[in-house]
């Protein structure tokens, strides 16, 4: 399916998000191991976290579901089931490295796979320190990708963790595995990935500490069920984010998720200038949450690169849309880690703006960009990647004339509802699907 869209001059309106994706794959996750029941509102709409449910379905826990409310009846730490199946983790990289780490301590035998993408993306990173614990788990080309073949063992060993890269999904695979294992379990990072895991945890009341960048189990390792409301997606707010920073008459986004480990697109709006405001800001289930807005704004180009990269790596697609925007030279590096998330990143969001006329090029690590530049409506791919396919219709809604995206049935990944959000707050007929 392709989208067309024509350039708007304006957008106003107040928006719902979905709920975080993170947290409602992590919500599900520690509900199904909790004693008792966890309620769940406000769970993501996207079909990355159906996968998590579909895959926990399948190890034997009941849940309902009802819209974006989930109940589930917890079975435990020690309830789950052997699945007769292989388990179908879709297109979700989030799904497969933290059920890795689960099964890896289970007493039974698992297999998870996905889509051709998922299958062809690193997963040696969270095999490598589950075998150290003493998991036996195999994987396609000597463990580097799915099919993972996880024969869980009940006899793992905690250990003292030193993460390569800052990756929550690797994190949170050992976090999971460690609530198994005989002994202390320490984690530490090169800097800071986003902590959804470390939080729950401690919302369903399991001994586990944080300081800086290190992560370390306690003894009590048992969650108990929680009342449990997802806030708003601060990746799916980035979208309107950079539209209201250059079209915005007035775009309030509400309850959206801002725990400082995923605030990295403010950063870099604070240090491009732009205008918005954070405001209410409350603890909702041990995280942050606001109504942001934002309004229009000169914005400059800035350097982002170092510690900042992980707190903003899903905005990276959108962000260079908005440098094609911003006065000056924008540089985004150490950021090699997006060419293998669902595609390569930096290639697909390149490629696709110059056909834009922006002034955007490639490099090992990153992208550059000079601005501003008037866009012109393109034909564009969407590489089967829910992120490139919003971003490119926000630069669709920024340009002149009409452009056209293919493959963008793909946004279900993440958000399901972004082009019905698009045409509240731009009107109905900038969009429409051929
Ligand atoms: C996620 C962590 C990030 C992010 C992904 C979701 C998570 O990946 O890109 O979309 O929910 O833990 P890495 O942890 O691999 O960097």
């Amino acid at each position: 399916m392709k989208v067309r869209i024509k350039g708007i001059n304006s957008a106003s309106g107040k928006i719902m998000l979905p709920g975080d994706k993170s947290i409602s794959h992590r919500a599900a996750i520690i509900g199904t191991i909790a004693n008792g029941v966890t309620e769940i509102s406000n769970f993501a709409s996207s079909a990355d976290c159906a996968s998590t449910l579909k895959c926990l379905k399948a190890l034997g826990v009941n849940f309902e579901r009802t819209d974006n409310f989930v109940r589930i009846k917890g079975v435990g730490l020690h309830g789950l089931k052997e699945p007769t199946a292989v388990l179908d983790c879709g297109n979700s990289g989030t799904t497969t490295r933290l059920l890795t780490g689960l099964l890896a301590a289970q007493p039974f035998l698992s297999v998870l796979s996905g889509d051709e993408s998922l299958n062809s993306r690193p997963m040696a990173r969270a095999i490598e320190p589950l075998r150290k614990m003493g998991a036996n788990i195999s994987a396609r080309e000597g463990g580097k990708y799915a099919p993972i073949v996880v024969q869980g063992s009940t006899a793992l060993t905690a250990g003292n963790f030193v993460m390569p890269v800052p990756s929550a999904q690797v994190k949170s695979a050992l976090i999971l595995a460690g609530l198994y294992a005989e002994g202390s379990q320490k984690i530490s990072e090169p800097s800071l990935s986003r902590d959804h895991t470390e939080r729950m945890l401690q919302y369903f009341g399991v001994d586990i500490q944080t300081e800086g960048l290190l992560v370390a189990l306690g003894k009590h390792r048992q969650p108990t069920g929680r009342k449990m409301s997802v806030p708003g997606d601060i990746s799916a707010a980035a979208f309107f984010l950079v539209l209201g920073a250059f079209r915005g008459d007035g775009i309030i986004l509400s309850d959206v998720g801002v725990n400082p480990t995923r605030t990295g697109i403010l950063e870099y709006f604070q240090s491009a200038g732009a205008s918005f405001n954070l405001a209410g800001q409350r603890d909702t289930c041990n995280e942050p949450v606001a109504d942001i807005e934002i309004s229009r704004s000169r914005l400059s180009g800035s350097k982002i690169s170092g510690p900042l990269i992980p707190l903003l790596i899903d905005e990276l697609p959108v962000l260079a849309v908005a440098a094609t925007q911003a006065l000056g030279l924008t540089e985004v590096r150490d950021a090699a880690e997006l060419r293998i998330k669902e595609s390569d990143r930096i290639k697909a969001i390149v490629s696709q703006l110059q056909k834009f006329g922006a002034d955007i090029s490639e490099c090992q690590d990153g992208f550059t960009v000079n601005g501003p530049v008037q866009l012109k409506g393109a034909e564009c791919e969407g590489f089967d990647d829910h992120r490139i396919v919003m971003a490119l219709t926000i630069a669709g809604l920024l340009a002149s004339g009409e452009t056209v995206v293919n493959g963008c049935e793909c946004v279900n990944i993440s958000f399901p509802e972004f082009f019905d959000r698009i045409r509240e707050i731009c009107g109905h007929e900038c969009i429409s699907f051929e």
